[in-house]
């Protein structure tokens, strides 16, 4: 029995060692869904974001986002960043983070984002970022 159990602790394959795969759908503690799309050989993809909140009271729709993971073929708990570019706002926002699997192969990207709305003039730009982190869960 202990030579299984050593098995299913140490060998290599187990749910902590698997890759992370940014492809699919992911939900933030917000309620904000993202849809990232397949991955190519350069590690760049596209997919969209549907915000749960804004800082505008504008309509929310549903945005494009591109990004790039580094290193996609190495461990697998590659760096990424990724812009969206709202469609019903002015402002970007720009992700950058990493994914994790845990003991049990659940997988979360843990990011931290900008948020840079558009000033009329540079002298209002001390007040034009805004900095938050979000950890997202796969739906799908
Ligand atoms: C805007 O308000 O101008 C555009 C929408 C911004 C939504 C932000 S981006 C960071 C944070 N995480 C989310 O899922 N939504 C907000």
């Amino acid at each position: 029995c202990c030579l299984l159990l050593a098995l299913a602790l140490f060998v290599p394959g187990d749910a902590a060692s698997r890759k992370c795969d940014l492809q699919g759908l992911w939900r933030n503690e917000l309620g904000s869904n993202m849809t990232i799309l397949a991955m190519n050989t350069a590690g760049t993809f596209s997919g969209s974001y549907h915000t749960a909140v804004a800082a505008t009271n504008k309509q929310i729709l549903v945005s494009p986002l591109q990004g790039v993971q580094q290193h996609p073929s190495a461990k697998g708990h590659g760096t990424f960043g990724f812009t969206v570019q709202w469609h019903f706002s002015d402002s970007t926002t720009a992700f950058v983070g990493q994914c994790f699997v845990d003991h049990r192969g659940k997988e979360t990207l843990e990011t931290t984002w900008l948020l840079r709305e558009e000033v009329l003039s540079h002298k209002d730009t001390w007040k034009a970022t805004r900095v938050g982190t979000s950890i997202f869960t796969r739906i799908k």
